[in-house]
C-alpha cells in the first residue's frame, strides 16, 4: 500500500513523506488544498466552458473533416494557450457533438495556470511551492496545467505511462502534482499506479515536436511499462498526488453517473536542461514562471 498522509496541517515536506515518494514514486497528500479552492477551480472552468464557441474546434477533431496534422497543430499550438479538447466519445463522423456541450470535453490546457487570475491563484498556492521545494526542485518551473473533466459515461481511459516521456529533461526532474478537484474513486476513474523506487528507471518512450511542426513517439528501447503491479490511488477532493515523472500510471474509463475532475501542474526543475524537441515551447517574452 502507498502511505497517505493527512496534510491538513501541512507546512512542509518530512523525511518520512520524502521517504514515501522516493520508494514509491508518488507522494499522497490527502486535505493539502482547501475544498473552497476545489470549488473555486470548478466553477470558473464552467465559466470557461460556458465562453467556448463549441462550433469553431469541432471539426478538427471530427475524423472525417479533420486532418492529422490540423490535430497535431491545435494541441502544439496549445502550449501558452487555454484550448479545450474533447472526449473520443463526444463527437460522431461529422464532427457533431453526441453530448451537451459541458459534457463533451476531455480536458482544458496548457497554459491555464499562466492566464487565468483563478488558475493562477490555486496553481501557486505556497502549499504546491513547498510540496516542489521539498522534493528536491531548486528552481522549480510550472510548464503545463490540464483540466481534467473524466466525464460521467463517456471518460476515455487514460493507458499506462510516464510523464517523463512527454516531458523531457537531462537529468529527468518533471514532478506532476495532481489535484482532487473531485472525490476520485475506482468506480469514476481515479488514478492508478505502480508503486517502486523508479528513481534510476530511464522512460522507454520519448515523445517529440519535429521540425516540421508534427509529433512523434520515439521508443527508446527497454521493456514496456508493465502496468501488472498497479493499485487504486482514490483521492478524496483536495487531495494532491506527487509523482515522479518515471512513475509509471495510467487511469481507468468513467462508466459512472459521476464526473471526476482533476487538476493537474507539471514542474520541472529549471536547472536542468531542456531540449527543444520538447513539445512545450515559449516564447521569450512568455517565459516559464515558478511559484
Ligand atoms: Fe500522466
Amino acid at each position: 500500500m502507498v502511505p497517505r498522509f493527512d496534510a491538513r496541517a501541512f507546512d512542509h515536506v518530512t523525511p518520512e513523506m520524502l521517504k514515501s515518494y522516493q520508494d514509491n514514486g508518488v507522494l499522497v497528500l490527502e486535505h493539502l488544498i482547501p475544498e473552497a479552492d476545489c470549488d473555486a477551480l470548478k466553477a470558473r472552468m464552467g465559466q470557461l466552458i460556458d465562453g467556448f464557441d463549441f462550433t469553431t474546434s469541432a471539426s478538427i477533431f471530427s475524423t472525417q473533416e479533420g486532418s492529422h496534422d490540423q490535430r497535431d497543430a491545435y494541441f502544439l499550438e496549445s502550449a501558452d494557450k487555454i484550448r479545450f479538447f474533447y472526449e473520443e466519445e463526444a463527437l460522431d463522423q461529422t464532427g457533431a457533438l453526441t453530448c451537451a456541450p459541458a459534457l463533451a470535453i476531455n480536458k482544458v490546457g496548457h497554459a491555464l495556470h499562466d492566464l487565468d487570475p483563478e488558475f493562477d491563484r490555486v496553481s501557486r498556492h505556497e502549499r504546491l511551492a513547498k510540496v516542489a521545494t521539498g522534493l528536491g526542485l531548486k528552481d522549480p518551473l510550472i510548464l503545463q496545467s490540464m483540466y481534467i473533466f473524466k466525464q460521467p459515461h463517456i471518460g476515455g481511459e487514460v493507458r499506462p505511462h510516464q510523464d517523463a516521456t512527454y516531458l523531457w529533461t537531462e537529468p529527468q526532474t518533471v514532478v506532476g502534482l495532481w489535484l482532487a478537484v473531485e472525490d476520485a474513486t475506482i468506480e469514476n476513474g481515479c488514478l492508478w499506479g505502480v508503486p517502486g523506487d523508479w528513481r534510476g528507471a530511464v522512460p522507454h518512450q520519448r515523445f517529440e515536436r519535429t521540425e516540421t511542426g508534427q509529433t512523434r513517439l520515439i521508443d527508446l528501447g527497454g521493456d514496456a511499462i508493465d502496468p501488472a503491479g498497479k493499485v487504486p490511488l482514490e483521492a478524496k477532493k483536495g487531495t494532491v498526488l506527487a509523482f515522479s515523472g518515471l512513475f509509471p500510471h495510467l487511469s481507468g474509463p468513467n462508466r459512472s453517473a459521476q464526473s471526476r475532475h482533476a487538476y493537474t501542474l507539471h514542474i520541472i526543475d529549471g536547472a536542468a536542461q531542456y531540449p527543444n524537441t520538447n513539445w512545450i515551447q515559449r516564447s521569450p517574452d512568455f517565459p516559464f514562471r515558478g511559484f
